[in-house]
C-alpha cells in the first residue's frame, strides 16, 4: 500500500553570477536542501516526506523557493535556519509555515 507523503521540491537551479532573474542556488538553497533531508532522517520521518531537488520554478527573485506537493504549499526567501520548522510543523504536524508562505501563491490539492 501507498503511504500518504509529502514531497519536498526545492529549487537548486544555478545561473551565473549577475544573472538578472538570479538563482536560488546562489541563494543557499543547496544547503536548505541538504538540511530538510537531513532532519527529516534524523527526526525519523522518511515515511511522511521526501526531498527532491528541481530546476527552476519560476519564481526565482524569492529564492530559494521550496514546494511542497500535494499540499500545494509555496515557500520563499528559505533560509537553513527555516528548516527545522518547516519539517517539524508541514511535514511532521501538516501545518504551513505561514510566516514563509508565497503570497497569492497557487494553491490546491491540499490534503490537509
Ligand atoms: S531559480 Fe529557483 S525558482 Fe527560478
Amino acid at each position: 500500500m501507498h503511504a500518504k507523503k509529502r514531497y519536498v521540491l526545492v529549487c537548486t537551479n544555478e545561473r551565473e553570477e549577475g544573472h538578472p532573474k538570479g538563482s536560488c542556488a546562489r541563494c543557499g538553497s543547496v544547503e536548505v536542501r541538504e538540511r530538510i533531508k537531513e532532519l527529516i532522517a534524523d527526526k525519523g520521518l522518511k515515511s511522511k516526506a521526501r526531498v527532491l531537488k528541481t530546476s527552476c520554478l519560476d519564481i526565482c527573485s524569492g529564492g530559494p523557493i521550496v514546494c511542497v506537493m500535494p499540499d500545494n504549499v509555496w515557500y520563499e526567501g528559505v533560509r537553513v535556519e527555516d528548516a527545522e520548522e518547516i519539517v517539524d510543523s508541514h511535514l511532521d504536524r501538516g501545518v504551513p509555515v505561514e510566516k514563509l508562505l508565497i503570497p497569492d501563491a497557487p494553491t490546491g490539492f491540499s490534503m490537509l
